[in-house]
């Protein structure tokens, strides 16, 4: 089996998974998504940290299973430090440290969202250093320029919430299930985007913000139902298309400055906001205007996935960046 074999872990939401690596080829990627935060209309933290308690072993088993990797064959265990969730870390942290301890093996701790950007390195077609990603999905919205897998700089930012979060928050307002996000997508599909205009969240440099938005959909909405209350129900498609195209419109416009600015035509998107549709024709639209070469992984390794953690443990375990027993899960790690 080529070497480094590695499990990795992956448990900062509400995904448990489990993926096996050997000498950078993915054996295995076992996700089990916590079911339980739907009825709710959010994740409820606590009730994650129970879920991965749950999920953590049998998710495990299964990759080992799956990859026909038995634990002696592993020369390495990684885990998903942070950014997230502190229960949910703790639990596959201590899980990781736990079973890299018995078995006497080194321990790899990974961020999160260089997780999502090494994500483009599971399978080809693979973008070329230095290149910019945009990592949106339900917790983070992030433009980062990419010079090699270990050297990332955060040049821009939400300053209030993610992407998936505008997504899932203004879809909950429509009434629609949790995540909103997909379900969003496939309404705005049948409906006219110009019809109902939204503020574009216009931030200096590459940062974004939504708040605005989620305040717009409000408010109009509220005016919009107390003289008609089948309101929503009516529009639902061309109210869906109106948030998508915004959402869409002030993710591009920091996106298309900052290539332009720093030069950088390889443009990468990761996180699973990625898997929109709208975001995805627009954005192979812009790549034939500008003269890009746009990236987008696999929907599977879009999501929370621990393939992502294996590839960075790979990279990782190639640079000797190991970590030692002392090191803590952390809810706020920072990429650069
Ligand atoms: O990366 P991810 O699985 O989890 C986090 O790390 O947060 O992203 C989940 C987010 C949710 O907000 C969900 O609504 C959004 O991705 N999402 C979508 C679509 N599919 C998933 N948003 C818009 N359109 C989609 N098709
Ligand atoms: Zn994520």
């Amino acid at each position: 089996m080529s070497f480094p074999v590695i499990l990795a872990i992956e448990s900062s939401c509400d995904d448990t998974s489990a993926a096996v690596m050997a000498g950078g080829e993915i054996l295995a990627n076992v996700v089990a998504t916590q079911q339980v935060h739907e009825q709710y209309g959010g994740v409820v933290p606590e009730l994650a940290s129970r879920a991965h308690q749950q999920h953590l072993i049998p998710v495990v088993t299964e990759a080992l299973r799956r990859a026909k990797v038995e634990k002696s064959d592993l020369d390495a265990v990684a885990f998903t430090q942070g950014p997230g969730l502190l229960g949910s870390l703790l639990v596959g942290g201590m899980f990781a440290k736990s079973f890299a301890l018995a078995l006497n093996k080194p321990l790899i701790a990974v961020n999160h969202m260089r997780a999502h950007i090494l994500a483009h390195f599971i399978r080809p077609p693979r973008p070329v250093f230095p290149f910019l990603c945009l990592t949106v999905s339900g917790g983070h919205t992030q433009l980062v320029v990419v010079r090699s897998p270990m050297d990332m700089e955060v040049v821009g930012q939400t300053i209030d919430d993610a992407a998936g979060e505008a997504f899932d928050k203004t879809a909950k307002l429509l009434g629609l299930p949790y995540p909103g996000g997909p379900h969003l997508d496939r309404q705005a599909r049948e409906g006219n985007p110009t019809r109902f205009p939204f503020p574009v969240g216009a931030m200096p440099g590459y940062d974004f913000s939504f708040s605005g938005l989620k305040t717009s959909v409000l408010y109009f909405l509220r005016q919009q139902t107390a003289q008609n209350p089948d309101f929503i129900a009516q529009n639902l498609s061309d109210l869906c298309a109106g948030i998508q195209h915004t959402i869409i419109q002030t993710l591009l416009r920091q996106l298309v400055r900052a290539a332009t600015d720093l030069g950088l035509t390889q443009i990468a998107l990761a996180g699973g906001v990625a898997a929109n549709s709208g975001l995805r024709t627009a954005l192979q639209n812009l790549a034939g205007e500008k003269g890009w070469e746009v990236f987008i992984p696999d929907f599977e390794f879009c999501t929370d996935n621990a393939a992502m953690v294996a590839m960075t443990g790979h990279f990782q375990f190639e640079a000797g960046d190991f970590a030692t027993q002392l090191v803590s899960p952390d809810p706020r790690l920072k990429l650069s």
